[in-house]
Formats: structure tokens, sequence, C-alpha cells
């Protein structure tokens, strides 16, 4: 079985971590879930976070097959179409994405948000399999922070490695909120149990981590670690515990700063929204809708 490289970018703005696979003998690669950087008070981009990824790719003298995300996020702004103009590689996602960008097609009120899937260049189907180079992954449809989530399941020499998107975070963070458009707890559950019946030595990699002051971020739990010391989901919390208690908890959370920008250019794969004629693009924003 082939060996993978497996390398993490933190973005601590956004608490976000981007993770690059590569095949080092093929040298082929994907990268799941960049950062686009992004001032809210300017309604400014910038490219720092993107661009140190695409340094370090050329570095490693990578071929970039695959840009993909594990759902629409809503707090950061996807670099994927800025890495695909500079490295190539498809943007994909999961299939279910159609559902969620119906719901925000509708919110935004935007004619230029498809329901198809499209600008995606590839949906993936629950179970799906995909190459980086003489790697092979798996799709799991894992919803319930979004309609849309997936995992993604990469076995080699190593073992197996998932990189679960915003299913579970580290065991004394718990779990993803589900109080976006088309979340739903009970869902999450039934996900979160799929991730956690893996053997008890696959490593799950996070797409965020929010360490506070205690301890230096961390992206990279077990499978055995979280059914013994997740704070939301350890083994033994049933369903409707965990229900309740994501519930509860889901109504003191204030939303994140960029779930509106972020999310009308997330289901568009991260392109922006079209230019109007004076050739400026603008984000949107309905008031009193979230
Ligand atoms: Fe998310």
């Amino acid at each position: 079985m082939p060996h993978a490289l497996i390398h993490a970018f933190f973005d601590p703005p956004t608490s976000t971590v981007t993770h690059v696979v590569a095949d080092p003998a093929s040298k082929r690669a994907a990268i799941i879930d960049p950062v686009l950087d992004y001032d809210p008070k300017a309604g400014r981009t910038s490219s720092a976070n993107a661009d140190a990824l695409i340094e370090w790719v050329r570095a490693q003298a990578l071929t970039v097959d695959w840009l993909l995300e594990t759902h629409a996020h809503a707090d950061h702004l996807s670099a994927a179409p800025y890495l695909q103009e500079r490295l190539g590689g498809q943007i994909a996602i999961g299939t279910h994405i159609r559902d969620v960008q119906r719901v925000f097609k509708r919110l935004f009120n935007a004619d230029d948000i498809a329901t198809d899937g499209t600008p995606f260049d590839h949906l993936f189907g629950d179970g799906e399999r995909f190459q980086i180079g003489a790697l092979e992954v798996e799709v799991m449809h894992t919803p319930g922070h979004t309609p849309g989530c997936v995992s993604y399941l990469l076995r080699s020499d190593n073992g197996l490695d998932v990189f679960i998107g915003d299913t579970l975070f580290m065991p004394d963070y718990g779990s993803a909120r589900c109080d976006f458009p088309g979340g739903d707890a009970t869902t999450l559950y039934r996900s979160i149990r799929k991730l956690l019946a893996l053997p008890p030595e696959t490593r799950l990699h996070l797409c965020h981590d929010y360490p506070g002051s205690e301890r230096a971020p961390k992206w990279v739990s077990s499978v055995a670690e979280q059914r013994r010391d997740n704070v939301h989901v350890h083994d033994g919390v049933t369903e409707d515990e965990f229900v309740a208690m994501r519930t509860a908890r889901d109504q003191t959370l204030a939303k994140p700063v960029l779930l509106l920008p972020a999310i009308q250019v997330n289901v568009r794969a991260g392109h922006w929204p079209t230019a109007e004629g004076n050739g400026v693009r603008y984000l949107k924003i309905p008031l009193n809708k979230v």
C-alpha cells in the first residue's frame, strides 16, 4: 500500500485547518478546505494564506489534482478558485451541496447561485472513491452541521486517516454546531457515530480547533480518544442527550462574523458574485433573516 504525505496549515483568524494530502511517489496532491483571507471591516480579500500554501506545494514539486471542500463553510471564504488558477486541480464537494445551494439561492435571491452543483467541477456521492496518485480516498456523507458535509477517508501504509470537516472537534471542545439552515443535531449524532465506528486507531483530522489560551491548537485526534473523552459525544452519550445538549448550546452561540459573506461565496465554489454594471462585485446581506 502506498505511503501518504499529510501536511496541515492552521489559520488563527478563522481557526481553520487546511490539509494537503500527497502521494510522495507520483507527487500528485489534494488540498482540503483552503482559506482566502477576508477583512469584513473593509470588504477586502487577500491571499497571504493561499500564497503560503502555493509556495509550499511548489517547494514540494506537487501536482494538485483536487481542491476538496468538506462543506460550504460559514467562517471563511474558500481559496479554491484562487488556487485552481495557479495550481490546477478540480474543485469538488459532496453531492448534497445542491440542497445547500437551494437554501442560499432563496435567502440571497441570487440568480447566479446555481442549484445543480455548478460551478463545482465534481460532486461526490456517498461511498464514491477517487485517486490522489496511487492513494485511494473514499467519500463518506456525514451531514448534520450542514446537509452537504462529507468526510474523506484515506487508506495508506500509515493506516486510516479521515478528514472529518465540521463533525467532531478536539475532545475538550466537542462537536460542530447544527443551527445553520439545513443543520440538524440528530443527523449530526448519527454521522458522528458512523465515524466513531471506524477502527479505534483511525486518525481523525479536524477542520477547526478553538484552543483558547489553555493550549496550542491541535487538529489530529483518534477514534479511541474521541470515544473516551469527547465532552459532547463520548461513548455512553445517547442520541437524545446529545440532541438536547446541542440544541441548548446552539441557542447560546453568536452567529460567526463571516457567516453571510462566506456562505454566498462558498456555495458558488469560492467564486465571487457576478460583477455589476460598474465592474464591482458586491456581497449581499439579508436583513433580519438569520
Ligand atoms: Fe463549518
